[in-house]
């Protein structure tokens, strides 16, 4: 039977949340957008605790979590083997920054990054300020102004990261002066597409546009340091990128002398059914940024792993703070590594997607509300539309379709993301349990039914069963 959300418990703190929190006002506002147009509210919960594949709520009932931290807790919730390793930490060091563990897991990280390039490390606490030390060190190192980012990507909430990330005008506004070093060219995803031009075209369109367009018209090759790109970009909407488009930006950082910067924050170790995600590629960059799945979900852990030359003697390019490598952090990184080594961790995720891709096959043919299923390996995203979205007013936002199935996922037993995107997210652990993965799967497409049975009653905004969430 489907759960009744928020449960007494999780409204409570809800409902508290409103008057402490960023965003506080905003859910009264969204609330009644949603009940104007016909929609049930927004079904939220509060963890109350986690475990394995699972959470549960404040109120006791059950999720498979397919949302998992974020993308943060690849070997599951709470696994024992890296709280243990983290409480020993805790017991033996406390916290200082020279401690063992930063050499052990820098040396583990080195061998193992792409084509083993990479020896040098550095430590932050989070994604946000590797992705802001990766970008210095490369400005450092060329001794440039510029980096090139994608429209779409994101890649933090710092200040820095805020600039470079793309994923809405809406994000930058108020801080265009501290921009002026960011050149934001565009990322080929398909939605996006302009009218009549095929996907390869597009991919075509935006290396010329990095290759030959920046240097000729914005600014001069020598003047740019570095491109950053993810390698599957997820939260920006969840769209995998050509072999054609990541190998082209290679050759092209290549030609006119730029770093190639990889942000794997969240499609390292693991996630995309490869160690990293510019395996899928066969590029090695000169830069890589690593967070989320390095903590085991328990305790910070990110960096930065760049080429002998960029971090060996680079004066300027300071890094780190005062928690950035905890002994506590480095061993969850230690103990997650070795978990992945023992349990052959990411030959499990590749094929629990293989499971996901014959799964949902079918899928965007079978249902007028799916436009699109994209995953790369366990990096899984389905995209929705109204079906009758060519009648619907100009400030329709798909998203509101997104959402209710998420909702409806949700009450039904499955957690997983809806952010702004009209896209569901999801992020299984990499080592979830088979059964237990294709019993999410069954949920989801049942949640697709329900609302795509909905859908059909129309109405402007047509009162789909299950109602929005995700804000
Ligand atoms: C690709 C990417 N880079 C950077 C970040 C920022 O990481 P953090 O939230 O740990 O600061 C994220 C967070 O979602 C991300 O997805």
């Amino acid at each position: 039977m489907a759960y009744t959300l928020p449960g007494p418990l999780s409204r409570e703190k809800l409902q508290a949340g409103k008057g402490l929190f960023r965003h506080g006002l905003r859910y009264d506002r969204a609330a009644k957008t949603s009940a104007d147009r016909g929609f049930i509210p927004p079904a939220q919960m509060i963890v109350g605790r986690a475990e394995g594949d699972y959470v549960w709520d404040l109120d006791g009932n059950r999720y498979i979590d397919f949302q998992n931290g974020w993308a943060t807790n690849p070997l599951g919730n709470c696994h024992p083997e890296i709280i243990e390793a983290v409480h020993q930490a805790h017991l033996r060091y406390g916290y200082h920054w020279e401690h063992p563990l930063r050499f052990e897991l820098a040396e583990k990280l080195g061998e193992i990054m792409p084509g083993q390039q990479l020896p040098r490390f550095t430590f932050e606490v989070s994604g946000t300020e590797a992705v802001e030390s990766a970008v210095h060190m490369a400005l450092c190192y060329t001794q440039r102004r510029h980096i090139i980012s994608f429209t779409s990507s994101f890649h933090g909430e710092g200040l820095g990261t805020k600039m470079i990330s793309g994923y809405t005008s809406e994000n930058n506004v108020y801080m265009e002066p501290w921009g002026g070093g960011v050149i934001k060219a565009p990322y080929p995803y398909s939605q996006n597409i302009p009218a009549d031009m095929s996907p390869g075209q597009y991919v075509d369109y935006c290396l010329w546009y990095l290759e030959t367009h920046i240097p000729s018209y914005i600014t001069p090759a020598d003047n740019i340091a570095a491109i950053i790109v993810e390698p599957g970009l997820a939260e920006g909407g969840n769209w995998i990128p050509s072999p054609d488009f990541i190998q082209g930006i290679r050759r092209i950082c290549d030609k006119h002398g730029w770093l190639m910067i990889v942000d794997e924050v969240l499609t390292g170790l693991g996630r995309t059914g490869k160690l990293w995600g510019v395996e899928h590629y066969n590029v090695v960059p000169d830069i890589m940024v690593v967070g989320k799945n390095l903590s085991g979900g328990i305790e910070p852990c990110a960096g930065v792993a760049a080429r002998d030359k960029i971090l060996g003697d680079n004066p300027r390019a300071s890094a780190g703070s005062t928690f950035a490598g905890t002994p506590a952090g480095c061993a969850a990184g230690l103990k997650t590594l070795e978990i992945f080594q023992r349990d052959n961790i990411v030959a499990q995720a590749a094929s629990l997607a293989e499971l996901a891709e014959q799964r949902m096959a079918g899928w965007a043919e079978r249902y007028a509300i799916v436009s699109e299923v994209r995953c790369l390996g366990l990096l899984m995203g389905i995209s929705f539309t109204h079906p009758d979205r060519d009648q619907m007013a100009d400030d329709y936002d798909d998203s509101w379709v997104a959402r209710t199935v998420r909702n409806e996922m949700l009450i039904n037993g499955v957690w997983a993301i809806c952010d702004t995107e009209p896209t569901v997210r999801m992020y299984p652990a990499l080592n979830m349990d088979q059964q237990t993965f294709m019993q999410a799967l069954d949920i989801i497409e049942a949640a697709i039914q329900t609302v795509e049975k909905g859908a059909e009653l129309v109405g402007d905004y047509p009162p789909i069963p299950g109602g929005v969430t995700g804000f």
